[in-house]
């Protein structure tokens, strides 16, 4: 079975990209077949992978606009010999212009769920789509298609108020075109143990959210800030990094949690 997982916060520079692209590696690394879903016309999650605007012809834009199938959008990723998949669905700036066109066809909020509900169920085990920071057409399809949504927040001023807008939107669209979605957990990244208000935050996250509050915190970390410059995911750039760690540990509390969620039932948001 695969499960969608939206990584979303309508604000930028959360860390959402960077989040998106070292789960995957580390997922992957697991062995887990994994799709990463680029949706921000920004392409950050493309270009932070090393694929170029050489590397594919159309993209995230053309397959949303039903100009192109699945199988002529995708990119292999899989480090050479690996029989794990980490596939890429690249965007760039098209996207915004997809964006607009897509409002004025039916069905539009659905596409992107009705694309990969095509896909073979064995194919992925994980897909992860790197949301845009923003509430838009291109968020909905994603909060659409998703099962859960894994939202990366800094523990900083207004991070609260930020988050509270992005559970009513999540309550929305439990509301009405995907009721099965849920909140797969809360990530603190770009964390300074040496901040009093990192704290503050943390523990009001964690009175609200309880379990849901990843117990893996990504610190403020270069390393992660420089892989996607050489196209690498943190894993590759440098494994020894505070970031590859963290990033693995947070793998690993994801795929605990799969394990005794089998067991028990999922929690309500
Ligand atoms: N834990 C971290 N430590 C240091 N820099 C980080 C960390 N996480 C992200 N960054 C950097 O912060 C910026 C914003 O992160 P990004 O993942 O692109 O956020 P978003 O996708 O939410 O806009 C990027 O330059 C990224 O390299
Ligand atoms: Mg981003």
């Amino acid at each position: 079975m695969t499960e969608i997982i939206a990584i979303a916060n309508q604000k930028g520079g959360v860390g959402k990209t960077t989040t998106t692209i070292n789960l995957a590696a580390a997922l992957q690394q697991m062995r887990n077949h994994v799709l990463v879903c680029d949706l921000d016309p920004q392409g950050n999650a493309t270009v932070g992978l090393g694929v170029g605007a050489a590397d594919f012809t159309v993209s995230a834009c053309e397959l949303l606009l039903q100009e192109c199938e699945f199988e002529q959008a995708v990119v292999g990723l899989a480090a050479e010999g690996s029989k794990y998949r980490f596939d890429l669905l690249p965007a760039n700036n098209d996207l915004t212009a997809a964006e607009i066109q897509l409002t004025r066809q039916s069905g539009c909020e659905t596409r992107l769920r009705d694309i990969l509900q095509g896909l073979p169920k064995n194919r992925y085990d994980y897909v992860l789509l790197d949301c845009p920071p923003a509430l838009n057409l291109l968020n909905l399809n994603a909060l659409t298609a998703a099962d859960k949504v894994l939202i990366p927040m800094q523990c900083e001023y207004f991070a609260m108020e930020g988050l509270a807008a992005l559970v009513n939107t999540v309550r929305q669209i439990q509301d009405s075109v995907n009721p099965g979605l849920k909140i797969e957990g809360i990530l603190r990244t770009m964390y300074d143990v040496r901040n009093n208000l990192s704290l503050q935050v943390s523990r009001q996250l964690a009175e609200h959210f309880g379990s849901q509050l990843y117990r893996t915190v990504v610190p403020r970390n270069v390393r992660l800030a420089e892989a996607p410059s050489f196209g690498e995911s943190i894993l590759t750039y440098d494994a020894d990094s505070r970031g590859a760690i963290a990033y693995l540990g947070l793998a690993g509390e994801f795929l605990r949690r799969r394990q005794s969620a089998a067991s028990t039932p999922a929690p309500a948001i």
